[in-house]
């Protein structure tokens, strides 16, 4: 044991472990303590709680650093393709070019739906939310792929079902909406890149002759990278956890998916629209707002600011700030939403109560704005994030099998009842 640290508990010492990651940061195992003290240790929320140990995403949260497999965000965000950055994340490496070919390949050749698909679909109301639907759907991948039920034997079978999850998650995805408009489904177009076959698939009509535009097609690329993995959050670490009962990747994932469908997580970024057009429509005051935000009587909070990790800066937003002032501009979009968020921003940061909290915009605050400008419908924005999603989920699943880890199961501190006698329904 190199380096320990002590705890002192009725009259014994304890000596705990430290683990020491690649970029120094240390942890207490505390792994043992039951066995030999008796105690558990209680962090409601996993605040301070490390599940594992992991090889993929690094981030410094007073930094303000976000790096895949050691990669710079900032530098994917710019140079790299999503597709790309998914094989990094999934794969451990860059591809070369061989290798992204082949990858681009497996993914292209894998996007279409059994068609008994459609009728699982047409068994939703039609307004049903999207992410539900799409939840759904990932699950019943299952009954398509019975042999996905069992991916531990076999390192194919883990692969073919990364594959087809990666290739299908675009055509569900888009199926869901076109399901809830009323629309005829559109198939995937395999000469297209992934990014472009997905807004075909949304936006056209079967005749049609659709060509995305190229602004909209690289906006869609830097935050699908923006989103693609953020270590142990809620829908990741749900992810794994359900991976941990050897549950199959298609109901780990599919779990992952209802996680971030939640207001405080992924469907912060619809919340956030919904929340400026709120303001919008009670008149544009964002100062009413702040202190509604500010009120502890009141259960409004500021959708888009403050997160759990980072207290000075989300380093997605900026990248994805600068990139809605770019594709707003070249889209020639004018959306007095905007002035709304960039008051309600300004007032914000300059405001001692987000300032003291370290309450700042983050990537959801952006992420609603471009994908309103893209067109994207307001309800299918958490479903952009879960398509960005997808391979962090992928990766962390498969390092958690891959490292063989025990099923999660945390423990408790009871605070009920002590023992106490059955009394009969009369007596009651
Ligand atoms: N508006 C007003 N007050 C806030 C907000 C907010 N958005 N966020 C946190 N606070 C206050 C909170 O009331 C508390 O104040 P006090 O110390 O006086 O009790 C303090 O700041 C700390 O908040 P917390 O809830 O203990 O912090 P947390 O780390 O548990 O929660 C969070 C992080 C992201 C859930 C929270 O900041 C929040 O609800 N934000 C709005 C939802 C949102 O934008 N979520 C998207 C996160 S980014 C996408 C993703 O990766 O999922």
């Amino acid at each position: 044991m190199s380096d320990f640290a002590e705890l002192h508990f009725g009259g014994e010492v304890y000596k705990l472990p430290v683990v020491e990651g690649t970029e120094n940061e240390k942890a207490l195992d505390i792994s043992k303590l039951r066995g030999q003290s008796g105690l558990i240790t209680i962090d409601p929320g996993y605040k301070n709680t490390g599940s594992t140990e992991s090889a993929i995403t690094f981030l410094d949260g007073e930094k303000g650093i976000l790096r895949y497999r050691g990669y710079p965000i900032e530098q994917l965000a710019e140079k790299s393709s999503f597709l790309e950055v998914a094989y990094l994340i999934i794969y451990g490496e860059l591809p070369n070019t061989e290798e992204l070919k082949k990858w681009e390949r497996e993914i292209t050749y894998h996007t279409l739906i059994h068609e008994d698909f459609k009728v699982l679909l047409e068994g939703f109301p039609s307004n049903a939310h999207p992410m539900g639907v799409l939840s759904s759907c990932v699950t019943a991948l299952t009954a398509f792929y019975p042999d996905s039920l069992d991916p531990v034997r076999s390192k194919n079978e883990v692969r073919i079902s990364i594959v087809r999850l990666m290739a299908k998650l675009p055509t569900l995805a888009s199926w869901a909406y076109k399901n809830e408009i009323g629309q005829p489904l559109l198939y995937p177009k395999n000469d297209m890149d992934y990014c472009s076959s997905f807004l075909r698939m949304m936006f056209a009509t079967p005749a049609e002759d659709f060509k995305p535009d190229p602004v909209v097609v690289a906006a869609l690329n830097t935050l699908l990278i923006l989103h693609a993995d953020h270590e142990q959050n809620c829908s990741t670490s749900t992810v794994r956890i359900v991976g941990s009962s050897h549950a199959s990747l298609y109901a780990s994932v599919s779990a992952g998916i209802n996680a971030l469908w939640g207001p405080l997580h992924g469907g912060a970024n619809q919340a956030v629209i919904e929340m400026l057009e709120a303001i919008k429509a009670d008149g544009g005051d964002a100062d009413k707002y702040l202190a509604k935000a500010k009120d502890k009587d009141d259960p409004f909070r500021l959708m888009g600011f403050g997160h759990r990790v980072y207290k000075n800066f989300d380093p997605r937003a900026r990248i994805i700030k600068k990139a809605a002032d770019d594709v707003l501009g070249k889209l020639g979009v004018n959306d007095p939403i905007l002035d709304i968020a960039k008051k309600l921003e300004e007032a914000a940061l300059s405001d001692p109560y987000f300032v003291e909290r370290k309450l700042y915009p983050n990537v959801d605050f952006y992420s609603g704005i471009i994908y309103r400008a893209l067109g994207i419908p307001t309800n299918m924005f958490t479903v952009m994030f879960a398509l960005g999603r997808l391979p962090g989920w992928i990766g962390q699943w498969k390092e958690m099998r891959e490292n063989n880890e025990p099923i999660g199961r945390p423990r408790q501190v009871y605070t009920g009842y002590n023992e106490r006698n059955y009394t009969d329904l009369s007596k009651r």
